[in-house]
């Protein structure tokens, strides 16, 4: 399957799929990646890769649909059958979505439903939480809300700060993204309305 990664900053997830892509039996390749931010790493990074990169920037279109039509050609041109969201900062309308529906994943930093939108790791600890993680979902209209495919769980620690706490998820989030997406791609876990179902007999 060909993976359209969408980007806003550092793209170390996007690198975890990178660095998946290459092993043998992984069901999916990045085609393309798509930041909304010129000056974002994750460019970068796709260079290296040797992955066709392009800057879609939000600021230079007059209106979100604008802005999402532009995605859109980016991701057809590129032949994309599968969109991951990884560290992009950008919402999607429903509109964007009903052209990848069930196909479009993002990865967030805290165990939904906890803590959706910014900062998820400071939240989790101003809560006090013990517990936090992370969680790939499929992406919905909403913000953080789609129905969840994979999470990881990592231990709050009493000395944590958000560096500390955001490190410990994220070396659990470049574990859990390309098992996420090989559970989506083989149809394991499928979209079903508002909810996952597992195939068991999906290999
Ligand atoms: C990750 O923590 C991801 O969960 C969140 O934004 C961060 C992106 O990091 N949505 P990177 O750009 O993949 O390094």
């Amino acid at each position: 399957a060909r993976l359209g990664v969408l980007v806003s900053g550092s793209g170390s997830n996007l690198q975890a799929l990178l660095d998946a892509s290459g092993q043998e039996g992984f069901p999916a390749e990045v085609a393309c990646v798509v930041s909304n931010v010129p000056t974002a790493f994750a460019l970068e990074r796709a260079r290296k890769a040797g992955v066709p990169a392009v800057v879609v920037d939000h600021k230079a279109y007059a209106s979100k649909a604008d802005f999402e039509k532009a995605l859109l050609e980016a991701l057809r041109a590129a032949g994309v059958e599968w969109v991951c969201l990884a560290g992009f900062m950008r919402l999607l309308s429903a509109d964007f979505l009903a052209h990848y529906t069930g196909r479009v994943l993002n990865i967030h930093p805290s165990l939904l439903p906890a803590f959706p939108g910014l900062h998820a790791q400071r939240q989790a600890l101003e809560r006090g939480v013990k517990v936090a993680g992370c969680t790939v979902h499929f992406v919905d209209a909403g913000t953080d809300t789609g129905p969840i495919i994979a999470q990881a769980a990592v231990p709050v620690l009493p000395d944590d700060d958000e560096k500390s706490l955001s490190a410990r998820i994220l070396t659990e989030e470049h574990r859990l993204y390309p098992l996420a997406v090989r559970l989506a791609v083989s149809g394991k876990v499928t979209l079903d309305g508002t909810r996952t179902r597992v195939d068991a007999q999906a290999t």
